[in-house]
């Protein structure tokens, strides 16, 4: 079969089916797999045991549910010809918790379809995504038109950092090998201008606790004669940015990669985000390092963020304390070629070379990812781009999004093989925010890309190109 051929197939195969798509990615978005809150744990086994016998209804030659110290990792395979290419499968299918519930104009484990749109906790995030792989599948399958031989890897801790699943994929190299990873699991500019992302951010994930007096004091008897450690943490908090918008921590941009010269149009042409972006966040002023639009911010920088502080009397009205301690959570987001294990040592020393007298310190450094680049004129990203080119009628940016999946890097570093992040969402789809939602028109695009990318990657590396 030709890509017109196929296009013109997977077509009338939406044509029929659509709604019983759609029926059954909502019986699989009802399924509450939060994967954070140990209250969840069997909901997320469940999430595993649909797809897994979903997987064998479309026709998926072996699968198996294979549990982990965390939640179960969902593989499955079709292998048809040792000759031909093998494209592994990545998604999750475990959510972020879907509080504050208030906020969801419809329950977020209850799909409701308005305005053309699939709304539900996960819907874009990942399970939307993830499913129209396996619809692609079916149609590969049904028509006896598999151009690579197919692997899935499917798991439930994405959104807790993949604990498991870097060791599981050191440990199985052999059944995991592949030539190439796709997954779908970003957005794209809009469905006018598609792109494909080329960079993912790394992760730094840490916590900090400022110790002081050994219980909470009054302030006005002791008030000024001794180091308050909410002042002292805020202090150190401040002096992590520098009047340029600079991170200071010593050498952290030392390993930052600057743009590729294919990227140097696409930053001139990002430059109409500032506006969006400012717009969709809802604030008066974009801010960050000095001389920099939002798109070479979020893209090509590493960023920190306090994602959270506590300390002292936070209840209704007034206490005048000193309070005995002082938290926080902060992460920096990493660019190529920053390595999240060097930059966790250099927090570390920053912070040991910065705490102040009369402060006991302590840092926890959790789980975190390193950053990710495929080039846009690898053969990889090149079969992806002719994919949307037929689909879309256009081609395709590559664009770098500011998050992460941390374990593309490990993909790389366990497999061997370079990933294509094929995303069909778009960045206003609320992913972790009430009233997520995933586009019915993206996830249909997204079920005819799949197979044409499958085609144009057999066929350009046949062809050695
Ligand atoms: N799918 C997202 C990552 C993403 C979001 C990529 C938007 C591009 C655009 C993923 O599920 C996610 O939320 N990742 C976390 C990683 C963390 C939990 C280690 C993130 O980026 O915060
Ligand atoms: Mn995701
Ligand atoms: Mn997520």
């Amino acid at each position: 079969m030709k890509p017109n051929e196929i296009l013109e197939g997977v077509r009338q195969f939406i044509a029929t089916n659509q709604s019983a798509f759609i029926d059954q990615l909502c019986d699989f978005l009802r399924i509450p797999s939060v994967s954070t809150d140990p209250d969840y744990r069997e909901d997320v086994c469940e999430a595993a045991d649909f797809l897994a016998r979903h997987m064998k209804d479309i026709g998926v030659a072996y699968v198996e549910v294979i549990p982990t110290r965390g939640h179960p990792i969902v593989m499955g395979h079709t292998e048809l010809d040792p000759r031909r290419p093998t494209v592994l499968v990545y998604g999750h299918y475990d959510v972020q918790p879907p509080d504050p519930y208030d906020l969801w104009e419809s329950p977020p484990f209850e799909p409701d379809v308005r305005n053309g749109r699939i709304y539900a906790r996960g819907a874009a995030d990942d399970k939307g995504q993830l499913f129209g792989h396996l619809k692609a599948f079916e149609w590969m399958h049904q028509n006896g038109v598999l151009p690579c031989n197919v692997k899935f890897v499917f798991e439930g801790e994405e959104e807790i950092g993949s604990p498991h699943l870097a060791r599981f994929l050191a440990a199985n190299h052999e059944r995991l090998a592949c030539d190439v990873v796709l997954v779908s699991d970003t957005s794209m500019l809009s469905l006018q201008t598609p792109s494909i992302t080329v960079g993912l951010r790394g992760l730094s994930y840490f916590e900090i606790t400022f110790r002081g007096p050994d219980r909470d004091l009054h302030s006005g008897i002791y008030g000024g004669a001794l180091l308050n450690p909410a002042n002292a943490l805020a202090n150190l908090i401040a002096s992590l940015h520098d009047p340029m918008g600079r991170i200071t921590v010593p050498h952290l941009y030392d390993e930052v990669a600057p743009p590729s010269p294919e990227e140097h149009e696409v930053i001139e042409y990002m430059r109409i985000w500032d506006a969006k972006i400012q717009e969709e966040a809802g604030v008066l002023a974009l801010s960050g390092e000095a001389g920099l639009s939002a798109y070479e911010r979020i893209a090509f920088r590493p960023s920190l963020d306090v994602n959270g502080m506590w300390s002292g009397y936070t209840g209704e009205g007034s206490k005048t304390i000193i309070p005995a301690e002082a938290h926080a959570k902060f992460s920096i987001r990493l660019v190529p070629n920053q390595q999240h294990e060097k930059i966790n040592e250099l927090v570390r020393k920053f912070v040991d070379a910065n705490i102040p007298k009369g402060i006991k310190a302590s840092l926890k450094v959790y789980h975190g990812g390193d950053p990710y680049w495929l080039s846009p004129s690898s053969l990889e990203y090149r079969a992806a781009s002719a994919a949307i080119a037929d689909v879309f009628g256009k081609r395709a940016l590559p664009l770098r999004t500011g998050g992460s999946i941390p374990v593309v890097s490990d993909f790389k570093k366990h497999l061997g093989a370079e990933t294509v992040l094929l995303g069909f969402g778009l960045d206003s789809d609320a992913i972790h925010s009430p009233n997520e939602h995933f586009g019915v028109e993206n996830f249909l695009l997204e079920i005819q890309t799949i197979p044409l990318f499958h085609w144009y990657y057999a066929h350009l590396k046949q062809a050695g190109r």
